[in-house]
């Protein structure tokens, strides 16, 4: 049986790649960035890259039709977002449309696209910030409220296929992407603020989407697992981040 991870040239993605590759018979490695999806494949037995774009039409059919190539899809993984941090009376309309595209269209459209072998799990990465909302990151935090919301719906309609749809909920874990967008010295910095000490991992998310796909998780479908070492327990307190 097959795994398909969106994003798996990521921190997480890459992460449940390889997680995933110890569960599954092959891994499909998506990504826009060809050389990252590639980098992640080299490291498993049996995995294949493909590039492709989550806000670009005809992405779902894209993943699909590269995925039935292949085999029925046990496992998919929706490891991307899109996210600029600029006050709301400067976002831009286009900024705000791109979140919705790679963010809940791109999920939908992936998940929809599938092939699934029975008993399939479909896993969103959300995020703390769809329901507690980080300022100047609007399109993000709608992008995930929007999320969250094809999680459920998906569960709920997709049930009597044998399809169980959940999300794993980061709280703020080291990934190349944040080390881009903060730096790697304010990164470390934050971190020692967070209540463990430190970042989560991506090998501590991608743990919990090996679980949501394992047949321990038989009867969990429409559930959002937060691995976030306290904060969301402890924002109040992250004022100074
Ligand atoms: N890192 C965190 O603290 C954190 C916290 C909560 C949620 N998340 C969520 O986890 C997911 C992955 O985050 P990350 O930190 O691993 O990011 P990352 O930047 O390390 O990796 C994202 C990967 O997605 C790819 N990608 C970006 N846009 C794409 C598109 N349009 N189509 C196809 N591929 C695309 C990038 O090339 C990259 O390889 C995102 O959905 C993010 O919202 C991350």
């Amino acid at each position: 049986m097959l795994a398909v991870v969106v994003g798996a040239g990521g921190g997480i993605g890459g992460a449940c790649a390889r997680t995933l590759a110890q569960q599954y018979d092959a891994v499909l490695c998506v990504d826009r960035d060809l050389a990252a999806a590639r980098r992640t494949a080299a490291e498993i037995d049996r995995a294949v890259a493909l590039a492709a774009d989550a806000g670009e039409v005809g992405f779902g059919r894209l993943v699909g039709d590269a995925a039935a190539a292949i085999g029925p899809v046990g496992c998919a993984v929706y490891a991307v977002a899109y996210e600029e941090h600029a006050p709301a009376v400067d976002l831009s309309r286009e900024s705000l449309l791109r979140s919705l595209l790679i963010g809940p269209v791109g999920a939908f459209e992936f998940f929809r696209g599938l092939t699934p072998a029975p008993g399939a799990s479909y896993i969103a990465i959300g995020s703390l910030h769809e329901t507690q909302p980080f300022a100047n990151c609007l399109g993000y935090n709608a992008a995930h409220g929007a999320l969250g919301q094809v999680v459920r719906t998906l569960a709920h309609e997709w049930a009597d296929r044998g399809i169980r749809v959940n999300a794993v909920v980061p709280g703020w874990i080291a990934t190349p992407g944040e080390e881009d967008l903060y730096g790697a010295e304010q990164l470390a910095a934050a971190g020692r603020l967070l209540p463990l000490g430190r970042h989560g991992r991506p090998e501590e998310v991608a743990a919990a989407v090996g679980f949501l796909a394992s047949e321990a998780a038989g009867y969990i479908s429409g559930s959002f697992l937060t691995v976030d070492g306290a904060l969301s327990s402890s924002l109040a307190q992250l004022r100074g981040v």
